[in-house]
């Protein structure tokens, strides 16, 4: 379990967990507001797929409180970049705080891994829900694109002394 000790505004603790026997079907059946299908696939059973059948990406289901509310999975770019790709909070669930917790979350664990330069995430430009909550947590675009996509970064500091800190993530806050 990944756990940064942040909760929702419903005050539920927000946490990310390996996707298993027991909640794989809850993580499947996330799904995004229909007016943002333009920016995620429509159900997260398609990055669970992702995840199964290749080796780039690992999902997680994210929870609040023991209610699955949401996927995201991650992967590590050849120059040491961590990615943060497939963030879906269930329609249901958004605006109470999950995708700021779970951002800050997995951004935080990822910049801790041995060899992580920075965190790094895209999101098509014109996705406004997505660019605030990023922009709020400290990604800064890097001036790349990725099929049509802004992509954006954290850097990772103080690798040096041994203990990575990211800059941005943990002072805006979270959710918690
Ligand atoms: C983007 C997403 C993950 C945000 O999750 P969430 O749980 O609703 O986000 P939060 O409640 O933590 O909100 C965090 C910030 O996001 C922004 N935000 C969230 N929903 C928003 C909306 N509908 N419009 C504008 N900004 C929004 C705000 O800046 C918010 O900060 P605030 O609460 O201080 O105002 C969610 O909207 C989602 O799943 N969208 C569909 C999938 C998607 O676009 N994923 C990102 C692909 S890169």
């Amino acid at each position: 379990m990944i756990d940064s000790n942040l909760r929702d505004r419903a005050g539920r603790r927000v946490t990310l967990r390996p996707v298993d026997d027991d909640n794989w079907r809850a993580v499947a059946d996330v799904v995004p507001r229909d007016d943002q299908r333009a920016w995620v696939y429509p159900m997260a059973a398609r990055y669970l797929l992702l995840s199964a059948r290749g080796d780039v990406w690992t999902s997680l289901a994210v929870y609040a409180d023991e209610a699955v509310v949401g996927h995201v999975m991650w992967g590590v770019d050849d120059d040491g970049s961590r990615w943060i790709g497939g963030m879906v909070v269930d329609a249901a669930e958004q605006g109470r705080g999950v995708g700021a917790a779970t951002v800050t979350t997995l951004a935080t664990w990822l910049a801790a891994q041995p060899g992580c330069t920075a965190v790094r995430l895209s999101y098509h430009p014109a996705n406004t829900a997505a660019a605030a909550l990023y922009s709020r947590l400290g990604f800064t675009p890097t001036g790349e694109t990725d099929d049509g996509e802004l992509v954006t970064e954290l850097p990772v500091e103080g690798r040096r002394d041994g203990g990575a800190a990211l800059r941005g993530a943990r002072r805006a806050g979270g959710a918690g």
